[in-house]
């Protein structure tokens, strides 16, 4: 499986702020990631950290002034930024986004910058009175203007003790950033795809809950694998622990009917639907208002029906997504039940996985699935990645919704 980042080249950009030592963490992971990291510090970031450390995590050569200055000084910033399929300046001080917004090329960074042709991410990180000055705003305007993606500042204690905006974004903040911008163009970009997970909760009364043990991993993989892929993504997010894959829109609801909500008002417009969530099939019928006290006996609770949001998406196929894809968990007659699902809620695909087995369904992070088709095809995939199942399961969707395009 290949993410956005594999073996693409990443060129780091790290200047003279206090947050460089973070850069450090960024390029170790951008590295472990599978991409080709180059990174070039600024004179003031080699008082902050050393070309080591960054050598040590990245397993290449650490450029300096002293390459540029060096014998092969001259063409060196040309072929590090014809290599580089992204710039990012991680942390990028006011000083280097006020060269960059003026075009000055003083330091082996600014003039590589400038021979760059490849997309610029830029994560400020400054003191708070820095930040706010109106000549950084303004730097930062036409960066923004040409086109440059800037992520944060972040809120929080700044090196001057003080606490304000002027934090550089966390490293999985701009891991997620990095990799959106990575998948820019892939198969599915301009797609909209909505993607259900996790577990619905249904009230019993305010403190107690009828629920499932589905963890949300393999919806928010189906995200993930999405976004890998271009798409516009809306995460609707039942029970789940799990943080949104960075780029997705999060919509956070509680029970089915909830969720049904959530998925009639924005399936109209999607490309495709893929329900991975365990939703309730029942519900207490009449929740109760105040706390169940336990003096007063043991409770006898009525269920009811949840509504079958699948169902309902299809009898409203007019409006809906050209694609619809629903899981079938089963611990008994997997494909049987799968199938029966598949034509009665009316889908093009289902995936159906044996929660029975120890290594596949709910909170592990491997599943063993087998895809069935309206048109009568099965597919049977080998034990898994969650995110490799979601990979898969995206190829189907852009090969849907390609289909008959050059
Ligand atoms: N589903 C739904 N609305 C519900 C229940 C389930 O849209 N009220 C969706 C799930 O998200 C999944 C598919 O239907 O994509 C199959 O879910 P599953 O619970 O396995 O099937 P059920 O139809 O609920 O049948 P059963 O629980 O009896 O196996």
């Amino acid at each position: 499986m290949k993410t956005p980042f594999h073996e693409k080249h990443i060129l780091l950009g790290v200047t003279g702020s206090i947050a460089a030592y973070k850069a450090a963490d960024l390029a170790s992971k951008l590295a472990q990631a599978e991409a080709a990291v180059d990174v070039i510090l600024t004179p003031a970031a080699v008082q902050f950290v050393a070309p080591l450390t960054f050598q040590s995590v990245t397993g290449r050569h650490c450029y300096t002034d002293a390459d540029l200055w060096g014998t092969e000084g001259h063409v060196q910033h040309i072929g590090l930024a014809r290599q580089a399929d992204l710039l990012v300046i991680a942390p990028a001080s006011a000083n280097t986004l006020a060269r960059l917004a003026h075009g000055l090329a003083d330091n082996l960074l600014t003039v590589t910058a400038l021979a760059a042709r490849c997309e610029l991410l830029v994560a400020p990180a400054m003191d708070g009175g820095m930040y706010a000055h109106p000549a950084t705003q303004g730097n930062l305007g036409i960066l923004k203007e040409r086109g440059v993606t800037v992520v944060g500042p972040a809120e929080g204690h700044l090196a001057s003790g003080l606490t304000g905006i002027g934090r550089m974004v966390d490293t999985g903040e701009l891991m997620g950033q990095i990799r959106l911008l990575l998948a820019r163009g892939g198969p599915l970009f301009g797609k909209k795809i909505v993607v259900t997970a996790g577990g619905t909760q249904e009230p019993i009364d305010p403190v107690r809950a009828v629920t499932n043990r589905s963890s949300g991993k393999q919806g928010f993989a189906l995200a993930q694998a999405a976004l890998d892929m271009g798409a516009e993504v809306t995460l609707i997010a039942g029970v789940s622990s799990l943080p949104a894959p960075v780029g997705a829109e999060r919509l956070d609801v509680r029970t089915a009917e909830q969720m049904l909500n959530a998925v009639l008002a924005r399936v109209s417009g999607a490309d495709a639907l893929v329900m991975a969530a365990a939703v309730a099939d029942f519900r207490p019928t009449h929740p109760a208002e105040y706390k169940i006290k336990k003096e007063n006996g043991i409770p006898e609770i009525r269920l009811e029906r949840t509504p079958d949001i699948l169902a309902r998406v299809a009898a409203e196929r007019t409006r809906g997504p050209r694609l619809v894809i629903g899981f079938a968990a089963e611990s008994q007659d997997l494909l049987v039940n799968a199938r029966s699902k598949l034509e009665a809620k009316k889908l093009d695909m289902i995936v159906a996985n044996d929660i029975s087995a120890a290594d596949a369904g709910f909170a592990v992070d491997t599943n063993r699935v087998t895809f069935l088709f309206a048109d009568g095809r099965v597919i049977e995939l080998p034990l898994m990645t969650k995110l490799e199942v979601a990979y898969a399961v995206m190829d189907e969707v852009a090969r849907r919704l390609t289909a008959g395009k050059p």
